[in-house]
């Protein structure tokens, strides 16, 4: 038996190194570096191959395959994977405990098994009686779906490899290990090592595969990033765990477009597709509240209206508290300062609290107007017209700048029963106007806007 050495592997990029240090050199995280015992394999199969297997061929030859897709049936996700799931692709959803990955995998196992062959449902975390328990929650249980409490990869092979499967669910690939390597489950080397199987595997069989991760509280997911690159497709759960609202969120896809999103709602059932997600957000919005502005935002494909929220407070401290939640930090300090600057807003004494209402996370700056104008409204409590919606960029002399794909945001806000928008002049020039019959109001500057959108 070989001795076991101790190596010590970042979390967040894997970097191994014979000694702990306190910053990882390779990513510069600080404190990621874990220790992990590891036991060499006395004879290791040579890591590359010398042989060949397949001989370079043109590629004008190569025979192209249309991808055949299956459909999960639950219309949000086939979307954001770009029609359904591609044969042989490895799919990683990622989110936080409790976000309802494993709830939503099956339901898709449950839909997909009706009408898809066998199913295999690989958990690892949960017992089957668990799972039983909550399948049963989610509707009838379909004869095709199977299930196995188990975490060694090479067993889980095997099953696979008797069962012949259509589709495969790994829940979770932290807790999965490969008895080749000495380390703990959840380690580094171990995910790395455990999930580089499965995808081979996957890869040589054509068998699609969906692999759960947990996501730490910085927003990583748990274990190394290098996972993200080993699979086809990168799926993000996002949401916050008190409300009911998710997000489905792809942000690398091989067989499809990033960015797209599906929209579900936790229900006493599983999850629920949101078909209209934007009268979904909007459904509470309070009238005459200050500092409420509803914003288009384009994700992926689609646009979705959501409902900014400022407060501006008189603070107590001599630091001045400014927090932004579903927002970039960074964009709301840059736009207070704007206000302060350029239009002489005296927000230096105030605690500035903005927010995205339904935990949706917006990284845009076509909503960088609304954002400003909800500050300003709750400054100076003047509510903003219920049934405006306010576009544009604000750049740092103050100056409203034109917004990508206006059209697909107004017409939703128009669907929604909007009668106002305020957005950046220059957008007008591109649009024609009597394809609308919500009224546009062009904007230069955001004092214009800010006159426009206070006056009521
Ligand atoms: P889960 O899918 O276990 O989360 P993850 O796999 O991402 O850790 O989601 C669990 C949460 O969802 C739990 O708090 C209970 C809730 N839930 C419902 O509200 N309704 C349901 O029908 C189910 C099955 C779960
Ligand atoms: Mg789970």
């Amino acid at each position: 038996m070989a001795k076991p050495k101790t190596v010590f592997s970042c979390q967040q990029c894997g970097y191994q190194s014979p000694k702990w240090l306190g910053r990882c050199p390779d990513c510069n995280n600080w404190n990621t570096l874990v220790e992990e015992t590891q036991v060499a394999q006395e004879h290791q199969p040579s890591r590359y191959q010398h042989t060949l297997q397949e001989a370079p061929q043109s590629l004008a030859d190569v025979a192209s395959s249309a991808e055949a897709r299956q459909s999960t049936e639950i219309k949000e996700l086939d979307r954001i994977l770009g029609g359904g799931i591609v044969s042989g692709s490895v799919v990683l959803v990622g989110g936080e405990p409790g976000i309802g990955k494993s709830t939503l995998l099956l339901q898709a196992c449950c839909k997909l098994a009706r009408n898809n062959g066998v199913i295999l449902y690989v958990s690892g975390e949960e017992s089957t009686q668990q799972t039983k328990l909550r399948a049963t929650r989610l509707g009838e249980i379909p004869k095709n779906l199977y299930i196995v409490n188990e975490t060694n990869v090479n067993l889980i092979t095997q099953y696979i490899q008797k069962l012949k499967p259509a589709l495969v669910i790994i829940d979770s690939i932290q807790v999965m290990y490969s008895p080749v390597l000495g380390s703990s489950p959840g380690s580094v080397s171990q995910v790395r090592e455990s999930s580089g199987y499965i995808i081979s595997l996957a890869k040589s069989t054509n068998l699609p595969v969906f692999l759960v991760g947990h996501v730490t509280k910085e927003g990583f997911l748990a274990g190394p990033r290098v996972l993200e690159h080993m699979v086809d497709t990168v799926l993000y759960f996002e949401g916050q765990r008190q409300t009911s609202f998710r997000i489905l969120r792809a942000v690398k896809n091989r067989f499809g477009s990033t960015n797209e999103i599906g929209v579900f709602q936790m229900t006493g059932e599983g999850l629920a597709e949101v078909e209209n997600p934007s009268q979904f957000l909007l459904s509470e919005r309070p009238q005459e509240a200050t500092g409420s502005v509803v914003v288009a935002c384009i994700e992926g494909t689609r646009p979705l209206l959501v409902e900014v929220q400022a407060l501006v407070s008189r603070s107590n401290l001599t630091m001045p508290r400014r927090w932004a939640t579903g927002l970039d930090y960074n964009r709301v300090a840059l736009l207070i300062a704007v206000l302060e600057k350029r239009i002489g807003l005296g927000l230096g004494a105030q605690d500035v609290f903005v927010n995205v209402v339904g935990g949706v996370k917006i990284q845009e700056p076509a909503i960088d107007l609304g954002i400003a104008v909800a500050i300003a409204s709750s400054l100076k409590e003047v509510s903003i017209g219920h049934e405006d919606i306010i576009l544009g960029e604000v750049g740092l002399s103050a100056e409203v700048r034109a917004v990508t794909r206006p059209e697909p945001r107004i017409l939703e806000a128009q669907r929604l029963g909007f009668k106002r928008c305020i957005l950046p002049k220059n957008n007008l020039k591109g649009l024609k106007s009597n394809k609308f019959s919500i009224e546009l109001i062009g904007v230069e500057t955001l004092t214009q806007a800010l006159e426009v959108a206070l006056k009521g």
